[in-house]
C-alpha cells in the first residue's frame, strides 16, 4: 500500500479502500475525509466497479472516531462545517451505486462507527469494538450516528449506546445487528473478499438496482416503496442480463452477464 492517508487497490471488479493513519488509530481528520471524498468520487464514475471493501490499516483499529485533537479547537461554526463535510462524505459512500462492505478490524468508535453505518454490509474481526463514545467528550455523534444507528439497530438499542457511550464487543455487535458476522482477525479480509467476489459475479445491473430500490424505499412509506420495487423489477425484464440469467437457468448453463 502507498503512504496516502486513504489507499485504493483494485482486485478485478472489487475495490479495496484502506484508511491509512494507523498511529492515530485511523482517526478521521480533514485529510482523511478529503481522501475518502476523492477516492469515492473516482469510484462513483467507474462502470467496471462491482463492490467496494472499506477497512483500516494496522491491527488495532478500523477507525477510532473523528480526530479529537482537530476537533478540540473548533468553534461552533467550524464544527458545523466539519459535521457537514462528514455527512457529505458518508452520504457519498452510502449512495455509491454498488454495495460497500466494511471490514471492521478493531476499534470502530464515534465517526468510525458512523462510517460503518454508512456501509451497506459490515463484517467484524473478533477484536472489534463498536461504540458511540461522544457523550464521554461532552458531545453527540456528528456524522449521522444519532440517525443511522437507530435505523440499523432500532431506536431503543441505539439510544442506549449513544447515551452510555459504552463499547460493544464483536459478538454483541453481531447479536444486535451492527455486523453480519465475526471472523478471526487474520481471516477477516479473506472472508470479506470472498463475499465481495460473490457479489461481483452476480448480474451487475440487478445488484445496482437492488441497492438503489432498498435505499430509496427505506425512506418511503411501504406502499410507495413496494411500488419502487414493482417498477424496477419490471424494468429489468428489458435488460440483457435478466434475459440471459433466466435463459441460462432454463438451458442449464452458466450465465454470461454483460452489465446491460
Ligand atoms: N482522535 C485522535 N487521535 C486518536 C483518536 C481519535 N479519535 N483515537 C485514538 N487516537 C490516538 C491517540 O491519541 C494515540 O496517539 P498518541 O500515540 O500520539 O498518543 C493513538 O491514537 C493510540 O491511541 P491510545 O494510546 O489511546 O490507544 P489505546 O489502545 O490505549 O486506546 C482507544 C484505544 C480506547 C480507542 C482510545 O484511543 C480512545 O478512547 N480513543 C478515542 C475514541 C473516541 O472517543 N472516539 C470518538 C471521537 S468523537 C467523534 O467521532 C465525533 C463524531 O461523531 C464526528
Amino acid at each position: 500500500m502507498s503512504d496516502e492517508v486513504v489507499g485504493l487497490e483494485r482486485h478485478g471488479g472489487v475495490a479495496v479502500v484502506t484508511i491509512n493513519r494507523p498511529k492515530a488509530l485511523n482517526a478521521l481528520n480533514s485529510a482523511v475525509l478529503a481522501g475518502l471524498d476523492a477516492v469515492f468520487t473516482v469510484l462513483a464514475s467507474d462502470e467496471d466497479l462491482r463492490c467496494v471493501v472499506l477497512t483500516g490499516a494496522g491491527e488495532k483499529a478500523f477507525v477510532a472516531g473523528a480526530d479529537i485533537g482537530e476537533m478540540s479547537s473548533m468553534t461552533p461554526r467550524g464544527a458545523q462545517a466539519f459535521s457537514g463535510n462528514g455527512h457529505r462524505v458518508l452520504n457519498a459512500i452510502s449512495g455509491l451505486q454498488v454495495p460497500v462492505i466494511a471490514a471492521v478490524n478493531g476499534f470502530c468508535l464515534g465517526g468510525g462507527c458512523e462510517l460503518s453505518l454508512a456501509c451497506d454490509i459490515v463484517y467484524a474481526a473478533e477484536n472489534a469494538k463498536f461504540g458511540q463514545p461522544e457523550v464521554k467528550l461532552g458531545l453527540i455523534p456528528g456524522f449521522g450516528g444519532t440517525q443511522r444507528l437507530a435505523r440499523r439497530i432500532g431506536a431503543m438499542r441505539a439510544l442506549e449506546l449513544v447515551t452510555s457511550g459504552r463499547m460493544v464487543s464483536a459478538e454483541e455487535a453481531k447479536a444486535i445487528g451492527l455486523c453480519v458476522d465475526v471472523f478471526p482477525q487474520n481471516g477477516l479480509m479473506d472472508a470479506v473478499m470472498k463475499v465481495a467476489g460473490t457479489i461481483a459475479k452476480r448480474a451487475p445491473v440487478a445488484v445496482r438496482v437492488a441497492k438503489a430500490v432498498q435505499s430509496a424505499g427505506i425512506e418511503a412509506p411501504l406502499s410507495v416503496a413496494n411500488a419502487y420495487e414493482r417498477d424496477a423489477f419490471a424494468n429489468l425484464f428489458d435488460s440483457h442480463d435478466a434475459k440471459e440469467g433466466m435463459a441460462a437457468f432454463v438451458e442449464k448453463r452458466g450465465a454470461g452477464f454483460e452489465n446491460r
